[in-house]
């Protein structure tokens, strides 16, 4: 270093605007967000989220005027989450394939009044379950892979047919992606897209999630713990990418966002698939609050972690933050 210096000097590209500008590797646009959307029955109502303020659960319609409102801030692309009734849940979701249920009325009604935005769904049990979790358990409550996945292909299917644009299962079974693209593909949906959640980490950043789906009091005390990935590995992130690839997923997601950017790069370098990364609601509270407090500048906060994801290889990212960043961003 003594040797180089001072012909080389790394801040003479620093010193301006217009050089920072010009040299900048990557930007942050808004056509890298997609906001997730949390869904309850009825007409023109909200509720709160305690654990995630500002963000609501909305009814259909509603849902549809804040389309509306995020496509004209320029949103690509949106993820809905149900939140239903207790007395709709069982023990093995089938709420989940209802061709009336919530997610496919929602789908089906945003598909007819918005055009041109590419609707996510998550593909998952724990919002139907009464047992919280998103597999059904067997009789000593161990979580059954190959039955669940039986459910997860008709909630897949049903999905499809109301023409949703991209499958997000994010309930870590082994094999599932492999199910679902052959009943895709049996049953003609040959440009349904699958954004497979490969890298999905059994995280405590999940907390405000499971309250605002209506989760958490029915998973009570259980873990995720034999199907989510343990947060101490990366070698099972490489694999779980890996094995959804050759099995027919079009994107991987990595979740949560910014403790796992590590893992982003790695499987950003290992393949040549787009990466979506998931900046998750405990990522979203922790900000939030800070920045209520103003212990934190929540607009240069939030900026900075988006942008942190899109440098570790993100193609999209899904942020609660996403419509706050359009926004601000203008
Ligand atoms: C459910 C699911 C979860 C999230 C997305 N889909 C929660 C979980 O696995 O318990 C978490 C999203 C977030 O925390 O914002 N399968």
């Amino acid at each position: 270093m003594k040797k180089s210096f001072p012909n080389i000097r790394l801040r003479r590209l620093r010193n301006n605007s217009p050089i920072r500008n010009l040299i900048r590797e990557n930007v942050l646009s808004a056509h890298d967000l997609i906001q997730p959307i949390f869904l309850i029955d009825g007409k023109n109502k909200t509720e709160k989220i305690k654990s995630m303020p500002s963000i609501h659960r909305m009814t259909i319609d509603l849902a549809i005027k804040e389309i509306k409102i995020l496509q004209k801030l320029g949103i690509q692309g949106i993820a809905l989450f149900p939140c239903i009734k207790d007395k709709y849940k069982d023990a093995y979701g089938s709420e989940s394939y209802n061709d009336d249920g919530l997610m496919q009325r929602a789908i089906r009604s945003i598909k007819k009044s918005v055009k041109n935005i590419a609707i996510i769904s998550d593909v998952a049990l724990d919002p139907y379950t009464s047992h919280g979790q998103d597999g059904i358990l067997s009789p000593t409550k161990k979580i059954l892979n190959d039955e669940t996945i039986e459910i997860l292909v008709k909630q897949s299917l049903s999905h499809a047919r109301c023409g949703v644009d991209i499958l997000a299962p994010s309930d870590m079974m082994d094999g599932r992606i492999k199910s679902i693209r052959k009943a895709l593909e049996n049953n003609k949906f040959v440009d349904t897209k699958i954004l497979s959640y490969s890298a999905k980490y059994s995280s405590n950043f999940y907390g405000p999630f499971r309250d605002a789906v209506g989760s958490v009091k029915n998973l009570g005390a259980s873990k995720k713990d034999t199907y989510q990935m343990d947060f101490s590995n990366s070698k099972d992130a490489i694999r779980e990418a890996e094995m959804d690839i050759s099995e027919g997923a079009d994107i991987i997601m990595i979740k949560p966002g910014m403790p796992y950017l590590d893992i982003v790069s790695k499987i950003n370098s290992q393949f040549n698939v787009p990466i979506f990364v998931y900046q998750v609601s405990g990522e979203y509270s922790m900000i939030k609050a800070a920045s209520q407090n103003k212990w934190l500048n929540e607009k240069r906060i939030v900026l900075e972690t988006l942008m942190s994801m899109k440098r570790a290889g993100a193609n999209a990212i899904i942020s609660y933050y996403a419509k706050d960043a359009l926004k601000w961003m203008k």
